[in-house]
This record gives structure tokens, C-alpha cells and sequence, in this order.
């Protein structure tokens, strides 16, 4: 197959070590275009949403039974810091400043998103690494605010988007600089060798939410050879579906904020028992 935008050094790297970091993949007028959508999306829409109770924990990185969540596949929903609200239920600092995530589905309803999301460089990418039809499935605009920003459980990605056999690739980026101060990712290199360790999913019908299977932990995840993953704003984060990764919270005085999009290559089997379902037609595919 021609490859067309990773060098042969960068995908070995990334099967090897299971991530690859591409500094300066987006330029600064991006980021600040981002930076500023999101804004105006949180003041235009976050008001009337900020009465859901929909938190994001750092347990299990979701409320398992949550319909807000289960239904915002095809939604721009808001997810909130577990620390947002006091003792009342009252926000403690401003709305746009408690959100923790947006998603999921900023890649296909919002033009600015989407533009980045399937922009050509990215399907060249999905190809390299061999994915044959690459899907857009989901999207997140991930705060991680200061104080406040709750840090995210070791996990690998392809637990809670799954296809047969296994295709799921993740793209992380940067919108400003992510350092061990205010929460940058970790992640533990070759990891991904081990392969899969359990899954999240949908309940069978009629039962509803949402359940892990095995439902405990059985392996113990080793996080000794962790390292930082320290970016500049604009640099893009490639995650293998079995990279064990996480981030520790915000301790710092800025927010650290990333975009993250989610790709199975359509040529496998997308069971309905996954938690993220699009109800307004297929999942797009990204060109190249
Ligand atoms: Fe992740």
C-alpha cells in the first residue's frame, strides 16, 4: 500500500510503542479557531444543559447508566467536572470553567470541528496505519480545568468502542501546552502488546445501561514504565486501541484543553451492544 503521510519511522514507532506524538501538527490559528468555537458553543448552548446532572467520573470514566450520555452519540452534550458543584448542587466557579467534556459528535454537527476531523491528513493517517474504510464515530472537546480538572483512570480506548476484530485508533490533540503541571497524558509504551483486557457495553435488551464485562478489573494495570507525554499546543497524539493510558488532574492555575476523535475502519463488524450509537445514519467516512 502507498504510504502518503507517516514516514516508515514513525509507523513502526507507533506499532512498537503503541503512540506516536506529531508536534506542530495543527497551526496556532487553528487552535485559537478551536479555542474560540468551543467558547461560543459552551456560552451559546451549555445554559439550558447545565441543569443535567451528568457528571464524568474519574471511576470508571462514565455513569454507566446515564441516558444524557448513552444518547449523545449523535449529540453536542456537556459533561461536567465531579468537583463542579458544591454541597447545594450550585457550580462553584462558571459554567464554561466546571465543564469537563463536550461530545460526541462536534465532528459532524459543528463546521469548525468537522473540518479538522476529516480533513485529508487525517484519512492519510487512518491508511498508513492500515485502517481500509476509516469512520468518524466520535468526537470530544475535553477540558481539564484548573483546580478543579479531575484526572482520568488508567484505561485503553478500545474498551469502550470495540469492532471484530479490533480496529479502533485515536487522535489526541493538544489546544495548548500539556504539561505534568496541568494534567498532560501518560502512557505506559507497548502496553498495547497485551492486548485487550475487558470491555464496556450495553446491557442486553431489555435491560438498560451499561456494564463491563469481566465486570471487576482482573489485571492489575502496571503503570511503572509510564511516561509524560508533555506537548506543545497544536501537536496531535496517535493511541493504539490497546495503549494503556491516563492523565492526573489539574493542579495547575490553566485549564489544559484537547480535541480527540475516534475511528474504526468500517470494514469490521461495529456491534450494537457498543455504548455509542448514531441514529441519524452511518458513520462518516474520512476521505483520503
Ligand atoms: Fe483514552
Amino acid at each position: 500500500m502507498e504510504l502518503r503521510f507517516l514516514t516508515a519511522e514513525q509507523r513502526e514507532s507507533f506499532h512498537r510503542e503503541g503512540y506516536l506524538v506529531i508536534e506542530g501538527f495543527w497551526s496556532p490559528e487553528t487552535v485559537l479557531k478551536l479555542r474560540s468555537k468551543i467558547k461560543k458553543i459552551l456560552n451559546d448552548l451549555a445554559p439550558a444543559e447545565s441543569a443535567v446532572e451528568t457528571i464524568f467520573t474519574t471511576k470508571e470514566q462514565i455513569r454507566q447508566s446515564d441516558n444524557y450520555f448513552l444518547e449523545s452519540g449523535d449529540c453536542i452534550r456537556f459533561f461536567w467536572e465531579e468537583k463542579a458543584r458544591d454541597a447545594n448542587n450550585n457550580f462553584v466557579q462558571a459554567p464554561e470553567d466546571c465543564v469537563n467534556k463536550v461530545g460526541h459528535a462536534l465532528h459532524d454537527l459543528d463546521p469548525d470541528f468537522q473540518e479538522v476531523s476529516y480533513e485529508k491528513r487525517v484519512g492519510m493517517i487512518c491508511r498508513d496505519l492500515g485502517l481500509l474504510m476509516p469512520l468518524a464515530v466520535q468526537s470530544m472537546y475535553i477540558f481539564k480545568q484548573a483546580h478543579i480538572g479531575g484526572g482520568v483512570d488508567a484505561h485503553q480506548d478500545g474498551a469502550f468502542l470495540y469492532t471484530e476484530p479490533q480496529s479502533v485508533l485515536g487522535f489526541w490533540w493538544a489546544l495548548n501546552d500539556c504539561t505534568v503541571d496541568n494534567g498532560c497524558l501518560w502512557a505506559v509504551p507497548k502496553s498495547h502488546e497485551l492486548g485487550m483486557h475487558r470491555r464496556f457495553k450495553r446491557k442486553s435488551p431489555p435491560n438498560e445501561g451499561t456494564e463491563w464485562l469481566p465486570a471487576e478489573q482482573t489485571t492489575a494495570w502496571d503503570l511503572s514504565g509510564a511516561i509524560p507525554l508533555e506537548v506543545s499546543a497544536g501537536s496531535l497524539v496517535l493511541i493504539h486501541h490497546s495503549l494503556v493510558h491516563y492523565s492526573a488532574p489539574n493542579n495547575s492555575d490553566n485549564a489544559r484543553h484537547a480535541y480527540s476523535i475516534h475511528v474504526i475502519d468500517g470494514i469490521h463488524n461495529y456491534p450494537a451492544d457498543n455504548w455509542l450509537r448514531k441514529n441519524n445514519g452511518p458513520f462518516n467516512t474520512i476521505q483520503f
